[in-house]
């Protein structure tokens, strides 16, 4: 069973397309339903006032008179997930430590009182699942486990662009197995967790020059909360600066001399993931400081005879190696008195 549910949403796309259509399905028959029922409960409720009580709760209730029958007796059936639930810090704390009667319940803490799903197991509204082929709607799933995880993190989550995009918690997590050794995600690690749907981001990594990890020194939730954020996109502070001064701290500054794209915005000149160009930038020098500063002054023609390699003469500094900063050094700020050009 566990292999076939991790397979599950390796295309993102097709992904996105099916939920929208459960979606809309589900919208249309939730509006309409109700409403006809409800009418038709209104009207028997006028005409036999008990008969319509019964009616408008059986319109309410989907897992009606259901109760808590305890781990033992799921677990007659379900040996197997018992085994996978058992390392999980949720078994720990519901079996020899619950905080409530609701983590009392072990099992049904998550998946609802199970007596009329031991009647007849196939009945999909008698239980609350997590997997996407039983149906359980993607907020119903969300609400169960926010009862227990409201807040911190995940103060955001309602209107992030994942809950928009109706990704469950389970998407990223497995509340019942152990497969990460923290915070009981669906992959090994988080990284691999976020790749599942994030294609793009694991090719920008993959790039010559990258943020490390890969190489495992740190991973997606660093800069981002999957969880949701004030900050488009996701980010887990308030501005892009503020994300990469809390490892590059040196950049933040106060410098005498600022470089006003550095205040302004790393991005104006690094990509954040990865760029075949050397140290995350997006463009080779000399062009990338080209994009905003013009030739007057002192041009910057390269190719001219007696300035590239090709030319006999001895080569341009201003095209070789580090190109403009082979004077203009301090290229993100300077505290020189004279550093007001970025040479020291
Ligand atoms: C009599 C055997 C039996 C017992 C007891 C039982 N189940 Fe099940 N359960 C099944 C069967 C069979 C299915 C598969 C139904 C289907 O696919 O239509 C199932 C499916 C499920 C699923 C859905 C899996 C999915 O595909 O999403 C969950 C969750 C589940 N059971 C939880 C529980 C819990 C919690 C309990 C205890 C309250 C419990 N079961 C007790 C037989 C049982
Ligand atoms: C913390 C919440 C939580 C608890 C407690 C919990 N489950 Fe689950 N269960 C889940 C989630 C989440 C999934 C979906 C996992 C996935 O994505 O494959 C799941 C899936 C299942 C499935 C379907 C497995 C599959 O891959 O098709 C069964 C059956 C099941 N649980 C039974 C149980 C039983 C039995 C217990 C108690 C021993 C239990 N669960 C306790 C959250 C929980
Ligand atoms: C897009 C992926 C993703 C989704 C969706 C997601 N999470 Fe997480 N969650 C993570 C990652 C990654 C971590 C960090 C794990 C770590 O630091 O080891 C995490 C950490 C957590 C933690 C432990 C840290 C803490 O904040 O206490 C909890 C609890 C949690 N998530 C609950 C939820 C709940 C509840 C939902 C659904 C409302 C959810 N998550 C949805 C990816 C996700
Ligand atoms: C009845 C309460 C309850 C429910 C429902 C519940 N959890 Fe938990 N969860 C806990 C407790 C208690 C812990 C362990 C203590 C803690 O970290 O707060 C925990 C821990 C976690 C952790 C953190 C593990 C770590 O490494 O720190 C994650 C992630 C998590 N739960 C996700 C989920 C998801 C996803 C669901 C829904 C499928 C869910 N939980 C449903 C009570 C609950
Ligand atoms: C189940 C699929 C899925 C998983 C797993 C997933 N995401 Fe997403 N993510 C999406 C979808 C869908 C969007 C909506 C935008 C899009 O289509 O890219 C999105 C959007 C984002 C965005 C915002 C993009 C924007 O333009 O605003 C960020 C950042 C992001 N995800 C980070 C993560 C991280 C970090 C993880 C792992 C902890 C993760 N995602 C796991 C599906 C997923
Ligand atoms: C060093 C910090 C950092 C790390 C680590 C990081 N991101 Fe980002 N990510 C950013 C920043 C900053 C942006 C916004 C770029 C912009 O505004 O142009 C971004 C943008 C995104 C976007 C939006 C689309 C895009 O590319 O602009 C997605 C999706 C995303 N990141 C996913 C991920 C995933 C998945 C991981 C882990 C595999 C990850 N990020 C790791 C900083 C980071
Ligand atoms: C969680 C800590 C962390 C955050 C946040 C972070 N970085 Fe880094 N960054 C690193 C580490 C670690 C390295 C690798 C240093 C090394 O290998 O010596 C690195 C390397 C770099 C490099 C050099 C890459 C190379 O190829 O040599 C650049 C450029 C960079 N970061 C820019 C940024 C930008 C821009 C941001 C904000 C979007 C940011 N960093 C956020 C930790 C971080
Ligand atoms: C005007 C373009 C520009 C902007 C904006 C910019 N950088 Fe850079 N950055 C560079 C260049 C060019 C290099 C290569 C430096 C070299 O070769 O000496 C570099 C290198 C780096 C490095 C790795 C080498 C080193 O000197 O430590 C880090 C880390 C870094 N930048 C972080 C940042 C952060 C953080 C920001 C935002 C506060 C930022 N950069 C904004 C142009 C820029
Ligand atoms: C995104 C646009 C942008 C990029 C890219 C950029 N700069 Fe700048 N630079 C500016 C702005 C704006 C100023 C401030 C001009 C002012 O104050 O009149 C500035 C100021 C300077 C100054 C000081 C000049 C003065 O008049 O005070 C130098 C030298 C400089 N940049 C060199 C570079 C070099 C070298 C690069 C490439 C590594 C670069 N810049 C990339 C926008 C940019
Ligand atoms: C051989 C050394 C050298 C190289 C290479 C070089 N510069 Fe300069 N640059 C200077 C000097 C010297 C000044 C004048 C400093 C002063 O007046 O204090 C200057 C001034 C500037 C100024 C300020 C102009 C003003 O009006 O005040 C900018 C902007 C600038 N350079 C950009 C660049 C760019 C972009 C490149 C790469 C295409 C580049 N420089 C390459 C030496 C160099």
């Amino acid at each position: 069973m566990i292999a076939t549910t991790q397979h599950r949403w390796c295309i993102k796309h097709e992904w996105n397309v099916s939920r929208h259509i459960e979606r809309t399905k589900k919208a249309h028959t939730m509006t309409i339903i109700p409403t006809i029922v409800l009418g038709a409960a209104l009207l028997l409720a006028q005409l036999f006032p008990l008969a319509g009580m019964a009616q408008a709760a059986a319109a309410a209730g989907e897992n009606q008179g259901a109760t808590y029958t305890g781990e033992k007796a799921c677990n007659t059936c379900h040996a197997l997930e018992n085994k996978h639930f058992g390392p999980t810090q949720h078994a720990r704390i519901f079996r020899l430590n619950p905080r409530n009667e609701l983590e009392r319940q072990v099992c049904e803490a998550c998946h609802g009182p199970g007596s009329n799903h031991i009647k007849n197991p196939a009945n999909r509204d008698a239980l609350i699942s997590f997997t996407r082929e039983w149906g359980t709607p993607v907020e119903k799933q969300s609400d169960t486990c926010m009862a227990c995880h409201k807040g911190g993190q995940r103060m955001h989550w309602s209107g992030s662009i994942h809950a928009t995009n109706k990704l469950s918690c389970s998407d990223c997590h497995n509340g019942m197995g152990k497969f990460s050794a923290n915070g009981l995600l669906k992959k090994a690690s988080i990284t691999e967790t976020c790749y599942t749907c994030h294609a793009q981001q694991r090719a920008e990594f993959r790039k010559r020059s990258h943020m490390p990890v890969p190489e495992g020194k740190m991973s997606c939730v660093d800069c981002h909360n999957p969880h949701g954020s004030t900050t488009r996109p996701l980010l887990k502070a308030d501005t892009v600066n503020e994300v990469c001064y809390a490892c590059h701290a040196e950049r933040r500054g106060p410098m005498l001399w600022e470089h006003a794209p550095v205040r302004e915005n790393c991005m104006n000149c690094h990509f954040p993931h990865g760029s075949n160009q050397a140290q995350l930038l997006q463009v080779a020098r000399p062009f990338l400081c080209q994009q905003c500063h013009g030739n007057t002054f002192h041009p910057s023609t390269m190719y001219n005879a007696g300035q590239s390699l090709g030319g006999g003469a001895v080569a341009n500094s201003r095209v070789l190696g580090r190109s403009c900063q082979n004077c203009h050094s301090a290229i993100h700020g300077s505290n020189h008195p004279a550093g007001a050009r970025f040479q020291r």
